[in-house]
């Protein structure tokens, strides 16, 4: 059985529900809203968030999930469509799931449209149903995400991140959210118990984990259904290049810090640099960095019993670093 079936198997009940919440959930009366929100869900993702939120809420609970639980489900993924909306805007990007972004097909402005909309129909949802203690958690990790992302653009102009600091932009546009998944699906069943922080704690770890392998596939050439090797060109630095960067001779320094700022939109010189960056140790030192962070995840699950709910968590886990997209 695929590592990703084996995971769902204890919650294959909850995520075919999920799936039909979440296409209602998105409905407008608007002919034009209707049509994007079609073409969106039609190409899903993964679904690691919703998974998460079943995962987590069914381990800590012992195999319980409450309605609120899909709803939390359902604003986690809309949230998380709404950003990739925007975030392909930003990134000037015409590739998401194996198909053409909505920028792409609808141009910028109804792309920064659709992701607002698509933002207010999560809020509502936890509003609606006076799921506040939820909306709270998942509102921090709206407002994070969005200085993640402002804080990568300010990184990328004046081009002077360190590795401290790309860990705080990734914390805070990738791993926060997956923190909320995780202590909203403990908090919707379970509200004043411990293991909502700890889950969080859990959630950001493997969030850090699953950004920096995010970032290692734009160094590769296998097919994950959005460009590769865009990085560099939009000036972004990522922990492979930040670590050559502060390893290699003044000189190469310079040599990289050029091409980055005057020659990022030379196809060949940017080639050349993903050429550097591998030669001298940059995708391993990444992935050492990975297990790092994957490992202290899987260290907070050791309190919880052997269930198969927690296996399934160890299992996502591993996933998220050996994905194939
Ligand atoms: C992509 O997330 C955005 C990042 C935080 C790197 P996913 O890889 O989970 O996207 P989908 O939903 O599966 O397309
Ligand atoms: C992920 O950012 C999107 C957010 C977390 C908002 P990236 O720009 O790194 O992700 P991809 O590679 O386009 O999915
Ligand atoms: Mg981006
Ligand atoms: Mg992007």
């Amino acid at each position: 059985m695929k590592i990703v079936e084996q995971i769902k198997q204890p919650i294959a009940f909850e995520m075919d529900l999920f799936e039909q919440k979440f296409r209602l959930s998105m409905s407008s009366r608007v002919a034009l809203l209707n049509r994007i929100t079609h073409y969106i869900v039609n190409r899903k993702g993964k679904q690691m968030r919703p998974m998460f939120v079943f995962l987590v809420a069914k381990m800590v609970s012992n195999g319980e999930v409450l309605e609120r639980t899909y709803r939390g489900a359902s604003v986690i993924e809309l949230i998380h469509t709404a950003t990739l909306v925007h975030d392909d805007v930003v990134d000037d990007s015409n590739r998401r799931r194996g198909f053409f972004s909505v920028n792409a097909l609808w141009k910028n402005k109804i792309a920064v449209l659709i992701g607002d909309f698509l933002l207010s129909k999560g809020l509502l949802l936890s509003i609606d149903n006076n799921d506040f203690d939820l909306l709270k958690i998942i509102s921090v990790a709206v407002r994070e995400m969005s200085e993640g992302e402002l804080l990568q653009i300010e990184k990328a102009r004046k081009l002077d991140i360190t590795e401290a600091i790309y860990y705080d932009i990734i914390r805070k546009k990738t791993a926060t959210l997956i923190a909320a998944c995780c202590s909203l699906g403990a908090a919707s069943v379970k509200p004043d118990s411990q293991d909502v922080e700890q889950m969080r704690k859990f959630g950001e770890l493997i969030g850090m984990a699953f950004q920096i392998k995010d970032d290692l596939f734009d160094y590769g050439e296998t097919q994950i259904g959005k460009p590769t090797g865009i990085d560099i060109k939009e000036q972004k630095m990522t922990l492979p290049l930040i670590y050559v960067l502060n390893t290699c001779s003044p000189k190469d320094k310079e040599w990289l810090i050029n091409s980055i700022k005057n020659h990022n939109r030379n196809s060949k010189r940017v080639k050349e640099v993903i050429a550097f960056v591998k030669r001298n140790g940059g995708l391993d030192y990444a992935i050492a960095k990975m297990k790092l962070f994957q490992n202290e995840a899987l260290q907070l699950l050791e309190t919880y019993p052997e269930t198969a709910y927690k296996n399934a968590l160890k299992l996502m886990v591993n996933y998220v670093i050996e994905r194939k997209k």
